[in-house]
């Protein structure tokens, strides 16, 4: 199932019709904050009075224009002031693809360069999503560039990808903040852990290594057993609550995010809004085909 929904994802045609169908945006609006800015800084207010931190994620991935490329930059532009402006406890996130990445490196560049700077200025932060394999070397390049020009930035490290550790350890070194996620996309068994268990072996492993030894990581799952762990083991090693976060994705999990918000741990959301929601959309089926069924029910009740 969860290589038949990445496989979808990636449907072009389906993605037109998707995402222009009244009804399944409504299916969608699980997992997205609004079609605009405005729908998901309110989302983000909400988010922040419970005590949550968040990081806006403007959605888009693999544009064909260049157009395109600059109006993301533009989009996020215009989120990070707002952000500001309105006092939000939060950041941004985005996508490589999305600033350009498929058409050209130094549009690409000079695009994030522009967004990272304003952060700078701003004392924000933009963090690097991670897309699949075949970007990995080149979102890295240019983290590490832009991180020794502005600071500003980080990164997303997928314990699924077996180079993982190895990227980890470079990245700690240059003081490179990461967020450690588990990995969402189709990869072949040469690149990626094929089976469950051993991406969760890595998984601990490597958030153990950045909880001693990296930048303020951020540990990005909703599964139990590992936020368990990772409580255990901060706590026997005396590592500081303020000094890593949870993070995990808007609408996914409410009862352990407010579990961890009243535990008295940092927990930030991920906020997705925009109108390009759907791979987005496919990869949260992926993870969790029942969601589909849910998800059904719930709109033949309303
Ligand atoms: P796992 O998939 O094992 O799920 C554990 C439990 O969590 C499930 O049993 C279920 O209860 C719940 N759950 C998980 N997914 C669910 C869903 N879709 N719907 C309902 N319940 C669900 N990936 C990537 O490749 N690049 C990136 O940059 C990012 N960025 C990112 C940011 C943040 C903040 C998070 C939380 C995740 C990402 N990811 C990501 C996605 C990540 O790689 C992964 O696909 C998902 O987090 C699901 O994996 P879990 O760690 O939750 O574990």
């Amino acid at each position: 199932m969860r290589t038949f929904f990445l496989f979808l994802s990636r449907q072009k045609h389906l993605r037109k019709w998707m995402e222009t169908s009244r009804w399944a945006r409504q299916l969608a609006a699980r997992f997205v904050a609004g079609d605009n800015l405005p729908d998901a800084l309110a989302t983000c207010q909400r988010i922040n009075a419970e005590g949550i931190t968040v990081t806006l994620d403007h959605l888009g991935e693999n544009v064909t224009s260049l157009e395109e490329a600059e109006a993301s930059r533009d989009a996020y532009m215009q989120a990070l002031t707002e952000i500001t402006k309105q006092g939000i406890h939060g950041n941004v996130s985005l996508k490589l693809t999305q600033f350009g990445m498929d058409l050209s490196l130094d549009a690409c560049r000079a695009n994030v360069e522009a967004l990272v700077r304003q952060a700078a200025e701003l004392g924000n932060f933009v963090r690097i999503d991670m897309e699949s394999s075949e970007y990995t070397d080149r979102t890295l390049d240019l983290v590490t560039y832009l991180h020794s020009q502005y600071k500003a930035t980080g990164t997303v490290i997928q314990a699924y990808l077996r180079r993982s550790r190895k990227d980890v350890e470079m990245l700690s070194a240059r003081g490179i903040r990461v967020r450690l996620c588990k990995g969402a996309y189709l990869e072949p068994a040469s690149v990626a852990f094929p089976h469950k268990a051993d991406v969760d072996r890595n998984y601990i492993e490597l958030a153990n290594l950045l909880l001693e030894s990296g930048v303020y990581p951020a540990i990005a799952t909703h599964d139990e057993r590992i936020i368990e762990q990772t409580k255990q083991f901060v706590a026997s090693r005396k590592i500081s609550r303020d000094s890593f976060e949870f993070q995990m994705l808007y609408g996914i999990r409410r009862d352990i995010q407010k579990r961890l918000v009243n535990e008295g741990y940092r927990l930030r959301i991920y906020v997705p809004y925009g109108q390009a929601w759907y791979p987005y959309f496919m990869r949260r089926l992926a993870e969790r085909p029942a969601n589909v069924f849910f998800l059904v029910r719930n709109l033949l009740r309303s």
